[in-house]
């Protein structure tokens, strides 16, 4: 597998950010931590991961943008590329001592993403992906699940927190997909859960109310696994409206078509 000099720029980031979450993911009852909104926690190991990141990104591509979920977003001066990080995207877990946790670092160039790196440094799996250039684990080249049919599958899916409201509308939709799959996962890093459809660990996932720097590397892992992602209306504003819908052709469309059944009228 021959990486760009750009993926090994993002590799490497994550892996330096990831050694940081690795120090102090053994000591977080030190950690200082504050409360964003509802269920979204930050703490001084988001931050550093971060500015990790950032400076090993910047300093490779200073002209390029980036967003970052800890940080002021930066105007690249060159237009085109554009940075999508987090540096801790299972933030909860990590707080709690669960190592299902990563840091996720996307480019996008002229609004489409082309390369993504999802890192977990707690089992050392790194989830590669450039366009054109298929999706890996580690060495090995990733293909999403081969099942064709829900009752086979087991299905990711993140719960929105509490407090925003629209927890009416999720578990209708669960209600839905639980009585179609022979299994629903929730494990807390949409990064993560993304990678295992490429992975095709999970045979599918659905989330809304993301952050384009939840999804943005493993919506490309996902494609270049030969996988499917769409927004939840069938589009391809997965960016920008924070919900997706993946699987292979086949559950990510059966996917998208239970969760949306109507809401029973008793
Ligand atoms: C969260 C995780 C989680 C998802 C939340 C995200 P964070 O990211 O990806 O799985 O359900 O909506 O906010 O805050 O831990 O980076
Ligand atoms: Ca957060
Ligand atoms: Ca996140
Ligand atoms: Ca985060």
């Amino acid at each position: 597998m021959a990486r760009s000099a750009l993926l090994n720029v993002m590799v490497q980031a994550a892996i330096k950010a990831g050694k940081s979450l690795g120090r102090d993911f053994g000591e977080v009852q030190n950690l200082q931590v504050s409360v964003k909104g509802p269920g979204d926690f930050v703490s001084n190991a988001d931050r550093k991961a971060e500015k990790i990141v950032k400076d090993e990104l910047m300093k490779a591509r200073p002209t390029y943008g980036f967003l970052g979920e800890e940080s002021e977003e930066i105007k690249g001066t060159d237009g085109a590329h554009r940075w999508i990080v987090d540096p801790l995207d299972g933030t909860t877990n990590f707080l709690h001592g669960i190592p299902q946790f990563a840091v996720s670092i996307a480019l996008e160039r002229n609004n489409e993403i082309v390369a993504g790196v999802v890192f977990n440094p707690a089992t050392d799996e790194l989830y590669t992906a450039e366009r054109g250039g298929g999706a890996f684990l580690n060495d090995r080249r990733l293909r999403v699940g081969a099942r064709r049919v829900l009752s086979d599958s087991v299905i990711g899916c993140g719960v929105p927190h509490l407090g925003r409201g629209n927890h009416g509308k999720f578990l209708v939709e669960l209600r839905h997909v639980m009585g179609e799959v022979a299994g629903i996962r929730r494990l807390g890093s949409a990064s993560l859960d993304l990678a295992y459809v490429a992975a095709g660990r999970f045979d599918g996932f659905w989330e809304t109310g993301l952050s384009a720097w939840d999804i943005a590397a493993g919506i490309l892992l996902i494609r270049e696994a030969g996988g499917y992602v769409s927004d939840w209306d069938g589009g391809s504003s997965i960016l920008e409206t924070g919900s997706v819908v993946a699987g292979n052709e086949y559950i990510q469309k059966a996917l998208l078509d239970v969760a949306k059944r109507p809401v029973p009228s008793r």
